[in-house]
């Protein structure tokens, strides 16, 4: 049964500025369930990345509410905020997603042993992972010696390995070829699960549509359109 992780109600989000402020959000209600596939879209600088980081507790709305499964967060502390953020949400990023004094594997590897795995445990899970995606031969690279598609394929091993109820990505793709972009989104695709959302911010219209839905942010309204 699907559950609801993400509510947004209310949201307004405004930058201060020297001259002028910047209004990007204008009262958001939204809601996102476990088993969705959600793309998002809108021109540069409509408010993607905002609404992503309003999302992933890394930023907090002039008015109006975040919930993540369920629980506000507006009076958490940073420390309640961190600790929701290392178990149930991942985010990837369109670039320097992984530490590159690190191997493939031991960046799989770190989020978990945060978590409080032992490097043992740690270290099996994130091999099964990174074999998920095509990465068994490459566990002991460093991630300067991988491709860009490579890289993103770590970072989506680093994402997942926590199990988190909400993957946010951020034009995942953006820096690749169109081939690797679409190799990355059937990634997206393949991780779709009865007990997790995804959410990926995106300019290319081909991969948007493949979404279960398409969110569009425009002069800081939210259209929810089928894909
Ligand atoms: N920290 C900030 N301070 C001031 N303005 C910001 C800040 N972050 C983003 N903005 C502004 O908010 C708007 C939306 O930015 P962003 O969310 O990065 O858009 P997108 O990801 O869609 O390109 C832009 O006009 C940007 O300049
Ligand atoms: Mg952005």
């Amino acid at each position: 049964m699907s559950k609801e992780i993400i509510k947004l109600a209310k949201i307004s989000k405004k930058f201060v500025g020297a001259n002028k402020d910047i209004i990007v959000l204008k009262n958001i209600n939204l809601k996102i369930n476990s088993g969705e596939l959600v793309s998002l879209t809108g021109p540069s600088g409509s408010g993607k990345s905002t609404l992503l980081h309003l999302i992933a507790l890394l930023d907090q709305p002039t008015s109006g509410e975040v919930f993540f499964k369920k629980k506000s967060f507006s009076k958490s502390t940073e420390g309640e905020k961190d600790l929701v953020r290392r178990q149930g949400i991942s985010i990837i990023y369109q670039q320097n997603n992984l530490l590159s004094d690190f191997t493939a594997l031991e960046n799989v590897t770190i989020p978990l042993v945060i978590n409080g795995y032992n490097w043992k445990d740690a270290t099996k899970k994130a091999s099964k992972i990174l074999s998920l995606v095509n990465l068994s031969k490459r566990l002991n690279h460093f991630s300067t010696e991988l491709s860009g598609g490579e890289q993103q394929r770590v970072a989506v091993a680093r994402a997942l390995i926590t199990e988190p109820d909400l993957i946010l990505a951020d034009e995942p793709t953006g820096s690749l070829d169109r081939k690797t972009a679409n190799e990355i989104f059937s990634l997206f695709s393949k991780l779709k699960s009865k007990n997790r959302a995804i959410l990926y911010a995106t300019h290319n219209r081909e991969l948007a549509n493949k979404a279960d839905y398409k969110l569009n942010i425009l002069d800081g309204n939210i259209t929810r359109k089928n894909a």
